[in-house]
């Protein structure tokens, strides 16, 4: 086929690699309802994840064709949407081996950090199209923030078939792809800097006296709260935290403390730090 079919229900997909993001993916894609994808295969090396995953997406699979192999080439065959789930060091290898069995006009959706589409297409047969993903783990609970671009050949119609088979995983917006660095500073590796500042939070709250556990429910549930405010139509990160701050207050003299202590300076350092080295991991 030389587009990507609209219609779900005759789609056959393959994910190669069914670790953390793989997997988190596979269950995704299998969450799409009206139409549901028919087809869908996981290829994935360790038997016990196979076995996991399938475990996973049970109440999904009634009355549909879905399966784990440990055989990529063999999921690759006749598939419409190849979604490329493995290391980035292993992704050269990877499509190597299965060159011969992607089909003309198979669309491949690779979700490997730093490998440029202009990449991907020298390592793959001609007529394969390219998708470009960055996710992040919080797609394993529907949460996820996903940036997708599309390579030179992939058309309008496979980035919004795209865009459709990750719906259910969260928000899924295109970017140009000379800002996937960006996106994987910002929101692939995004999820370990909230941590990062979740713990710290958790840590002072031991440290002044809470127990642990009320210490961890606090601070999670202020971060997520926080997320639903700032998510409001209209809500601002800068104009809530005003409205928060009063003058000479108790809140005034945190943030003041976080300023002397460079926080601001340092996650915006971290997020540069991570999208060199996603250059360098391209390059
Ligand atoms: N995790 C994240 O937060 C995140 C976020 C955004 C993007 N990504 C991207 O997602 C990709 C996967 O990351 P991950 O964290 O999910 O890695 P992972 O947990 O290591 O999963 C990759 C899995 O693929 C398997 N595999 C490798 N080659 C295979 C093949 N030819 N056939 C079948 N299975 C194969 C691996 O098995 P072996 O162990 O035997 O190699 C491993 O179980 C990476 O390129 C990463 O850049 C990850």
């Amino acid at each position: 086929m030389d587009t990507a079919p609209a219609d779900l229900s005759t789609l056959t997909v393959a994910v190669i690699g069914g670790g953390v993001m793989g997997g988190t993916l596979f269950r995704a894609l299998l969450a799409v309802e009206d139409p549901r994808v028919a087809h869908a295969v996981v290829a994935e090396t360790h038997a016990p994840r196979r076995a996991a995953l399938l475990a996973e997406v049970a109440d999904l699979v009634v009355g549909r064709d879905v399966r784990a192999t440990v055989d990529a080439v063999e999921a690759v065959r006749g598939a419409d949407v190849v979604v490329l789930a493995v290391k980035p060091q292993d992704a050269r290898a990877t499509l190597a081996s299965l060159a011969k069995d992607l089909g003309r006009g198979t669309l491949l959706l690779s979700i490997c950090a730093g490998l440029s589409t202009t990449t991907l297409e020298g390592w793959l047969p001609g007529g394969v199209r390219v998708v470009r993903g960055m996710p992040n783990t919080p797609a394993r609970i529907g949460e996820g923030a996903t940036a997708v671009c599309a390579g030179s050949t992939a058309t309008p119609a496979d980035l919004d078939l795209v865009v459709r088979l990750l719906g259910r995983s969260g928000v899924v917006l295109p970017v140009a792809e000379d800002r996937m660095g960006a996106v994987t500073g910002v929101s692939g590796s995004g999820p370990a800097f909230v941590l990062l500042a979740m713990e710290a939070m958790i840590d002072a709250g031991v440290e002044l006296g809470l127990t642990r556990a009320v210490a961890h429910d606090l601070a999670v549930q202020t971060f997520r709260g926080t997320a639903g405010l700032a998510l409001e139509p209209g809500a601002h990160p800068t104009l809530l935290r005003e409205a928060v701050t009063s003058p000479g207050g108790t809140t005034a003299a945190g943030l003041a403390a976080l300023e002397e202590h460079g926080v601001r300076a340092g996650i915006a350092a971290a997020v540069r730090a991570t999208y060199a080295r996603d250059a360098e991991l391209g390059a």
